[in-house]
């Protein structure tokens, strides 16, 4: 199956409606001070930047796999003087973290991935004990506001 070609130029100037929603979510996600946050499928960077922003004394590991869109996010880095970012060429669903992050963001992304068990089982292997997960699915109709969940390691 082809897979969608991604364009960093165009997707910043239609992607209004998601960067708007992921600022929403940033809220959410109630960042704290040196917290290290990954951003899964961070496309453009500019949701990374603001949540970085957050975390100055902290880290952003920005993740995604179209080498396009992540061009554009090093490019945003660059000319908004970013410096505790990093991004990194990755298929979500390949991670290897253990214990690493504080929290995980994903704006937007989520419904561009099938294998959503084999995803979350590597989301809580990711995070740190008590870490926090923000995911955003914004489109006309969903759910608006915030699903608590607590997560429990399978036996
Ligand atoms: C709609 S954009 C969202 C970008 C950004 N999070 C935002 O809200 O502006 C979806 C992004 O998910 C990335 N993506 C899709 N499938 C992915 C996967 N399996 N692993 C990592 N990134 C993925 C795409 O390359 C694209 O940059």
């Amino acid at each position: 199956m082809k897979s969608f070609k991604w364009d960093g130029a165009d997707y910043q100037q239609f992607s209004r409606y998601q960067t708007e929603q992921g600022t929403e979510l940033i809220k959410l996600l109630n960042v704290r001070d040196g917290e290290k946050i990954l951003d899964v499928g961070c496309g453009n960077g500019l949701l990374t930047i603001e949540v970085a922003r957050e975390s100055p004394k902290g880290f952003v590991v920005g993740i995604d796999s179209s080498e396009e869109m992540l061009r554009k996010a090093e490019k945003n880095k660059k000319e908004q003087g970013i410096k505790n970012i990093t991004f990194q060429l990755k298929d979500a669903v390949s991670i290897d973290y253990e214990n690493e992050f504080d929290a995980i963001f994903s704006n937007s992304v989520l419904h561009w991935i099938k294998d959503h068990k084999k995803l979350l089982k590597k989301f809580y292997k990711t995070l740190k004990p008590r870490g926090r997960l923000a995911i955003g699915f914004a489109s006309k109709g969903n759910k608006g506001g915030p699903i608590k969940v607590e997560l429990e390691e399978e036996e």
